[in-house]
This record gives C-alpha cells, sequence and structure tokens, in this order.
C-alpha cells in the first residue's frame, strides 16, 4: 500500500506535528557526539519551514521510563538544530500541558518549536490513548519522519495517528523504506549479508529470515564463536552464549539447505583481554588458546571476506567485525568497510555501532545508504512489518 509523502500535504500556515528520531548520543557534558539522525531529518523540517508551515517538533532521548531527568533533556537538541538550520529553534518546557499549547498557538507560518522529551510521560511508550490525543491536539497534519522508531507502537508515532486524519511521512521514512525494500523484494544478485556485533541474541530472526532471501552470509564480530563452537571447536576465553550454540547449529543447516553459502572467520586476532595495549597475536579459529579470546577477525577472513563480496550486486551490513572501539581490534571492521565502500553493489548498512564505525572511517559517502536506524532497520530486514509504517498506510 503506499504512503503519502509530506509533498502530498497542504502544510501552509498549520499546525504541523512531525515525530523525529533525535535519539543522539551524548556524552558526560550533554554534549552530542554524532548529530547524524539531526542531520537526516533536516531535509523535512527545511520542506515544512519552506511551506509556511507551523513546525512543531517532537522526539523521545533514551529511556527515561517516565520521569524527567534533566539529562535526557531534548536542549542540546534544539541549540545543534538551530546551528544546522541557522534559525532560533524554540524549545517547549514539556510535550504536552498548558505552557506548551501557548506556545503553540503563538506560532507563525515557518516557525520551529522543539517539544521536550516524550518519554517523560509514562503514556508516550504505553501508546496510552488520552496521551496520544494530547499530542494529537497539537496538530492540524501528522508527518512522521522518524524512521529509527518506526519498530515501536507509541502515542507519538502510532496513538496520534487515531486522531489526525492527515498523515504522512517525512523524506527520511520514504528513503529508508524505499533502500531498504530495495534489498529485500528485488535484490540483484548474488545478495550477500555481512552480520557482526557481539551477540547472537536478538538477531537470530533476522538471520533466519535473511536466509530466505539471500545467497551468502558473512558472520563475523563476537557472535562469531557461538557458530564456532557449535562446530566443536575450542574458542578459549572467546565471547559465547552457550544457550545459543544449538540455535546456531540450526542455522548453519538451515543456510546448507538453502544453499546459502555461510562464512566464517578462519582466523582471529587475540589478546588476554579486551584492552588497548594488551599482547595481541594472530591465531587460526581451530587454534585459540585456553587464555586468550578471540577480539577481532584476522587478516586471513579479513581477505576471505573481501573474495566472498567480490561479485555480489546488493551487500547489507550490519555488526562490526570486532571490537572497533579498541584500534588494536578494529581492523577487521576497517576492511568490510572499505571493501563495501569500493564495491559496485547496492551497499546498505544499519545500526548503531555499525553506523559509529562508518562514521569514523571518512567513507561514508561511498555507501549507497546508510540508515539512521538500529532496531527498526534489522527488524525489517528480518521482514516484520513495522508498526510506525503501517500505521501511515492505513
Ligand atoms: C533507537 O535508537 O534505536 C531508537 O531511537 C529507538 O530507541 P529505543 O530502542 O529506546 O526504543
Amino acid at each position: 500500500m503506499e504512503i503519502k509523502s509530506i509533498k502530498d500535504l497542504d502544510l501552509r500556515a498549520k499546525n504541523v506535528l512531525i515525530r523525529v528520531d533525535f535519539n543522539v548520543p551524548l556524552d558526560d557534558n550533554s554534549g552530542i557526539t554524532d548529530d547524524a539522525r539531526i542531520r537526516a531529518v533536516l531535509p523535512t523540517i527545511q520542506y515544512a519551514v519552506d511551506s509556511k508551515a507551523k513546525v512543531v517538533l517532537m522526539s523521545h532521548l533514551g529511556r527515561p521510563k517516565g520521569t524527567v531527568d534533566k539529562k535526557k533533556s531534548l536542549l542540546p537538541v534544539a541549540r545543534r538544530l538551530s546551528e544546522l538550520m541557522g534559525t532560533k529553534v524554540d524549545m517547549a518546557p514539556d510535550c504536552v500541558g498548558d505552557k506548551v499549547n501557548t506556545l503553540v498557538d503563538n506560532l507563525n507560518p515557518g516557525d520551529v518549536l522543539l517539544l521536550e522529551n516524550l518519554r517523560f510521560h509514562i503514556g508516550e511508550e504505553k501508546n496510552d490513548p488520552e496521551f496520544a490525543q494530547r499530542l494529537a491536539s497539537l496538530g492540524e497534519c501528522f508527518v512522521n519522519d522518524a524512521f529509527a522508531t518506526a519498530h515501536r507502537a507509541h502515542a507519538s508515532n502510532v496513538g496520534v495517528c487515531d486522531h489526525i486524519s492527515e498523515k504522512a511521512a517525512g523524506f527520511l521514512l520514504l528513503r529508508e523504506v524505499e533502500y531498504i525494500n530495495r534489498a529485500l523484494k528485488n535484490p540483484q544478485r548474488p545478495f550477500a549479508a555481512v552480520v557482526g556485533g557481539a551477540k547472537v541474541s536478538g538477531k537470530l530472526e533476522i538471520i533466519e529470515n535473511l536466509l530466505e532471501r539471500i545467497d551468502k552470509i558473512i558472520i563475523g564480530g563476537g557472535m562469531a564463536f557461538t557458530f564456532v563452537k557449535a562446530l566443536g571447536q575450542d574458542i578459549g576465553k572467546s565471547l559465547v552464549e552457550d544457550d545459543l550454540v544449538e540455535t546456531a547449529r540450526f542455522i548453519m543447516a538451515k543456510a546448507k539447505e538453502k544453499g546459502v553459502k555461510l562464512y566464517l572467520p578462519v582466523d582471529c586476532i587475540c589478546a588476554p583481554e579486551a584492552k588497548e595495549g594488551t599482547a595481541t597475536v594472530v591465531k587460526t579459529i581451530q587454534e585459540i588458546p585456553p587464555e586468550l579470546m578471540g577480539l577481532d577477525i584476522g587478516p586471513a577472513s579479513a581477505a576471505l571476506f573481501s573474495v566472498a563480496l567480490d561479485d555480489c550486486s546488493t551487500i547489507v551490513w550490519n555488526g562490526p567485525m570486532g571490537m572497533f572501539e579498541l584500534d588494536d581490534f578494529a581492523h577487521g571492521t576497517k576492511s568490510i568497510i572499505e571493501k563495501i565502500a569500493a564495491s559496485n553493489a547496492l551497499t546498505i548498512v544499519g545500526g548503531g555501532d555499525t553506523d559509529a564505525a562508518l562514521h569514523k572511517s571518512n567513507l561514508e559517502d561511498k555507501i549507497d545508504f546508510i540508515s539512521t536506524a538500529g532496531g527498526a532497520f534489522l527488524e525489517m530486514l528480518g521482514g516484520r512489518e513495522l508498526p510506525g509504517v503501517k500505521v501511515l498506510e492505513e
């Protein structure tokens, strides 16, 4: 079913309520350490401003669970947004209530107001109808550009749609859905998925679903050791989810049955602990000593994965190949970034850690699409319908 675009709405002089995902990382002094999610929605906000809408932005930040936590205020975001837009973005003291109503009533066409963190109210995550109605009363039209939150059914992205008939998607949400669908629905083949990160749990369903669609799967990162253990090999002190060893075995059997080529690391960078500056050694995956742990894929694995990706026409990547936060264990992830960046395939990357690794690399512009989402990206890849997207189709 078609989703309306913000371009299909008449915004002039109307109160336009836009759900964005400003869930950005903050340091101890509330400084924004990565503003990619703010930059990603600028086209939608600017379009509404240029259309002379009275723009009301709403977002969550972190998980304050219904209590006011000053450290999770969106004030730093309002400041950053003002800088990026070159215009003043006002900050409301809350997201509902009399003060907010007055601020919204006083908006002029082209003004932008950012509401305070939605999750300071318990009604947001509970998708409470009354809370949704209070939010909805702030807008004559509703635009959702928060793809990264689309896997949640909350008041600000789902409940609100019961009360506003004029609803549409922003440019970011449309682009995210289009790119991920391009990979899922009619991919150019061979289609490869590169999956990494610390844990298998949380990714099992996605891997299983992907096996229905892909031609190759490359598994790296900490999660690879659960698969290596499932092959009956010793993995020293490496990370493992013992309760998932059987599932890993099942996934390998399913890949075989489906004719999907499954690649695991053949070597790894080992150390006694995950600490910068400790002595590291490269070991084959069959010979990890009991006192060491694998913290990154080794050079032979990087070369193997690179050859496996050579002929691919579609590549989807989620999850680093090692503990890339520490320079000693960042080489494997870098090698995947460089390979994907140099590839002529349609390349789609997503997930918090993966994006962070990519932002460090200066190769972002060589990737076709970098999703701003973590959970929503994975759930959509896993074939799940996202409530925040579905509600826009209805
Ligand atoms: C994310 O960062 O994945 C989104 O902002 C959703 O946040 P949540 O996992 O706290 O719902």
